[in-house]
């Protein structure tokens, strides 16, 4: 059996935080991540979904190191990196990537996009065969861009085009990661398909490892080999496409839950309790042709 790309175990993230009592101050810790494990294999693309703030995001740059986890285990190409210095980390930084939500905030403003491009170049101190301005003009080809733009701002640009942006700087060292943490959610709908279809070429043609990271479940489903469901900073084991459907189906009433319980030690056992009594529909109703069967009220 082929060994993973990477390897979380038991990944978690606390936030220091804290609350005015009287006169006193209480300590408190946001669980953003708490506790997720998984395995992603070499070329594989993996979704990983879930609601508004369980902790995606934090999840991402957790693994990737650009904040420090609190507890677990990532393990990228057979090194333990979770406790790697950052300096230590720096050389592999070439080979782990990220594509930012907003391509607005993602960019300097103040550089040209040939610039923003090349940064990885100079970051690692590596020169492309060719010249830096070759390569980068290159890069803007294949992502759709005009090699022509080299020398214009981001402002310049749609918000799909800055996606492009982002998603050239983020291949030009050729990394065998990234993490694309919800690249189209801020994208008009016209142009989210582009965008997928685009990471999803660079991805098959350069055996990139992704994870992709998404609220909306009809984009996983299209680009991901298996699908994580996240809930309140912890995954489930991995679900099929089958059960990504039954589990779009409930969401409205995930949804609703988290709306109206706010005592959120109640709202776990409940987005629980709907997560388990999802997963035993799931194994009821794999096979079953007709899916949309599994759509009636819950007691909850
Ligand atoms: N630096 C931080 N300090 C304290 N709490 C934080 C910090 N970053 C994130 N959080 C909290 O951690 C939780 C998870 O946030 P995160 O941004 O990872 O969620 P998300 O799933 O990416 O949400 P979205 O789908 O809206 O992007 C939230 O409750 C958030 O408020
Ligand atoms: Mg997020």
């Amino acid at each position: 059996m082929s060994t993973p790309l990477l390897s979380v175990r038991n990944l978690q993230k606390y936030f220091p935080t804290s609350r005015n009592v009287g006169f006193r101050k209480e300590k408190l810790q946001v669980k953003a991540v708490d506790g997720i494990s998984f395995d992603l294999m070499k070329g594989e693309t993996l979704g990983l979904v879930g609601e508004s703030g369980c902790g995606k995001t934090t999840a991402g740059r957790t693994i990737l190191k650009l904040i420090e986890p609190t507890a677990g285990e990532i393990v990228f190409d057979g090194k333990d990196i979770t406790k790697l210095r950052p300096g230590l980390m720096t050389p592999l930084r070439a080979q782990m990537q990220i594509i930012f939500q907003d391509p607005f905030s993602a960019l300097n403003p103040r550089q040209t996009v040939g610039k923003i491009i090349a940064a990885p170049f100079e970051i690692q101190k590596v020169t492309p065969e060719g010249g830096v301005k070759k390569e980068v003009a290159a890069l803007m080809e294949r992502v759709g861009l005009n090699p022509e733009h080299y020398n214009r701002y981001p402002h310049e640009f749609s918000g799909g085009q800055r996606q492009r942006i982002g998603i050239a700087r983020a291949i030009a060292l050729k990394p065998k990661l990234i993490v694309a943490d919800e690249p189209v959610s801020a994208l008009d709908v016209s142009i989210q398909a582009q965008v997928i279809n685009l990471i999803d070429d660079l991805q098959k043609a350069d055996g990139i490892s992704i994870v992709f990271i998404a609220h909306d479940l009809s984009v996983v489903q299209h680009i991901s080999d298996r699908v994580a469901v996240m809930y309140l900073g912890s995954s489930p084991p991995h679900i099929t496409h089958i059960q990504l459907r039954c589990y779009q189906l409930f969401r409205n009433q995930i949804q609703d839950l988290s709306e109206a319980e706010s005592e959120s030690s109640l709202k776990v056992i409940c987005l629980h309790q709907l997560i388990h009594q999802l997963a035993v529909y799931l194994i009821l109703d794999v096979g079953r042709p007709k899916i949309s069967a599994v759509v009636r009220p819950l007691s909850y």
